[in-house]
Parts: C-alpha cells; sequence; structure tokens
C-alpha cells in the first residue's frame, strides 16, 4: 500500500538551529547507510544561504564524519548564485569553506564526488552545463528526471526555496531540469533546480530556523495555496518522504502539530 503525500511528511520542530543541524546529519546519515547498502550511489543535494553551515560543521567531523560512507556520495547543489565560485556569495564556496576542504583533507572524497555549477559562466550558459552533467550522472533518457536521494533546502523571509523567488520566471519552467533566474529584488543572478526536480526527490529535508521566517513558515505550512506568493509551496515529493526540520522560533506561528 503505498503511503500518501500526508504520511510522507514529517514536521520536527527542535530547540534551535543546532537541534535542527543534528536532525539533519541524522537524517542525512540514516539515508547515505540506506543507499551504501543497496550498494548504489548517495546522490545529495545541497543548498545555500547561511543555515547549512551547521549541518555541515556536524557532518566534517565525528561522530557524523565517521558514520557516513563518503566513497559512495556525491555531492551536487540545488542552486547558486551567478558569481565565480570564490566569491564571498557562493553557496559552493560556502559548502567548500565549511565541508568540502575538510572531507578532501581526509582523503574522505575525491574532487570527482563534487559537481557544482559553473557559476563563473553566462546564466544560461551555468544552467544548460548543470544540466548536461545531470543527465549524465544520472544516465537518464531523455524526458526523465533526476532523483536525487536527498535534497537539502533552505527558505527565505519571502518563502523562496533553491532560487525559486516569488513571481519570477523560474516558477513556470517545468520542461527543464535546470534554469536562470533572475532576482529582481536582488539584482541577482541565480540558476536553480527547476521544482519537477526537486519533487522527484526520494527525500527533501527542509532546514528552516530563526524567527525572521516564522510568518512564511506559517504560510506555506497552514496558509492557502499560493505558490507563486510562496515558492516553497511547489515542493511536494512526488514519490518521496518530506522533512520540515525547523527550530521553535521557525515554527512560533505554525498551527499544524509536529510529527516527531
Ligand atoms: C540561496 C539558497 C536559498 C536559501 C534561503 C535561506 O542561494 O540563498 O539556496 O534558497 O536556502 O535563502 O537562506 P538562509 O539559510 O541564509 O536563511
Amino acid at each position: 500500500m503505498t503511503r500518501s503525500a500526508h504520511d510522507r511528511t514529517h514536521l520536527v520542530i527542535a530547540d534551535d538551529l543546532s537541534g535542527v543541524a543534528s536532525h539533519a546529519a541524522d537524517l542525512f546519515v540514516r539515508l547515505s547507510r540506506s543507499a551504501d547498502l543497496a550498494g548504489g550511489r548517495f546522490a545529495v543535494a545541497l543548498s545555500g544561504g547561511s543555515t547549512p553551515r551547521a549541518l555541515h560543521a556536524l557532518l566534517s567531523a565525528p561522530p557524523y564524519y565517521d558514520a557516513v560512507h563518503w566513497p559512495a556520495v556525491e555531492l551536487y547543489w540545488g542552486d547558486d548564485r551567478c558569481v565565480p565560485p570564490d566569491d564571498p556569495e557562493s553557496n559552493y564556496r560556502m559548502a567548500r569553506e565549511t565541508l568540502l576542504e575538510a572531507l578532501l583533507a581526509r582523503g574522505a572524497i575525491r574532487d570527482e564526488q563534487i559537481h557544482r555549477m559553473h557559476t563563473e559562466l553566462p546564466p544560461d550558459q551555468v544552467a544548460e552545463a548543470y544540466e548536461r552533467e545531470l543527465r549524465h550522472a544520472f544516465t537518464l533518457a531523455e524526458g526523465h528526471l533526476p532523483r536525487f536521494d536527498l535534497l537539502f533546502l533552505g527558505m527565505g523571509p519571502d518563502g523562496h526555496t533553491l532560487s525559486l523567488f516569488p513571481h519570477t520566471t523560474a516558477l513556470t519552467v517545468t520542461d527543464r531540469l535546470v534554469t536562470a533566474n533572475y532576482v529582481s529584488k536582488l539584482s541577482s543572478n541565480r540558476v536553480t533546480l527547476t521544482y519537477p526536480v526537486a519533487n522527484n526527490a526520494a527525500a527533501v529535508a527542509f532546514l528552516v530556523a530563526g524567527a525572521d521566517k516564522a510568518e512564511a513558515l506559517a504560510r506555506v505550512l497552514d496558509g492557502p495555496r499560493n505558490p507563486e506568493e510562496f515558492p516553497a509551496q511547489f515542493i511536494a515529493p512526488t514519490d518521496g518522504d518530506l522533512y520540515w526540520l525547523v527550530d521553535r522560533a521557525a515554527a512560533a506561528q505554525v498551527q499544524r502539530g509536529a510529527t516527531g
């Protein structure tokens, strides 16, 4: 019997960001072990912004570091800013500083397992190149979508996720895996997975922390469906588990109960 989307949506409310990161690291270890035991690769997409820093710090050191079979892990990004990879705004740079350098220094992973977006290129070329890389890495037949084992997401105070910002063109792109997206309110060129790719993941985990997210989180979780205004509402895995790993401050206005 297939489980309903409702049964596969998990809301975990932690005391603080540290608790959110611990739940996320536990999930990473649990799912990576399942993939490893199945003899497969563990394809995980990292998110940007600042929230993931706490998760990356946990994964970079014992006990979590020792619990992951790193040679089976393939690291991707859900989105990035169209800046050079060493730019302070780069999501890749944030991951490199907080996770990748530690893994590479220990020989836990090889450069070939790191699939960054080549954001030094013009935006459309970044998107086209990443789409080609995904088609190759996942050996996709035409019309098929990559299935990430775990996709980490954040959410902005405006309800955006990935680089799917309210009322931007990327929200309408459903025939590609990756798209460029100019975010006028930030004067920022971005590249992002499209939401059909996100929804094809086996597991999606939002990490949301801080009082500034409280209104948007309540609107996304409990409010009427309005994904053009709150793009995080586009995220609904078609055959996967959805985890909302949030802290008490972000959940302050959420009506629905935690599931554990
Ligand atoms: C980005 C992210 C974006 C992020 C949210 C939350 O490139 O900025 O992918 O979707 O996850 O903006 O960011 P914080 O974790 O910094 O609040």
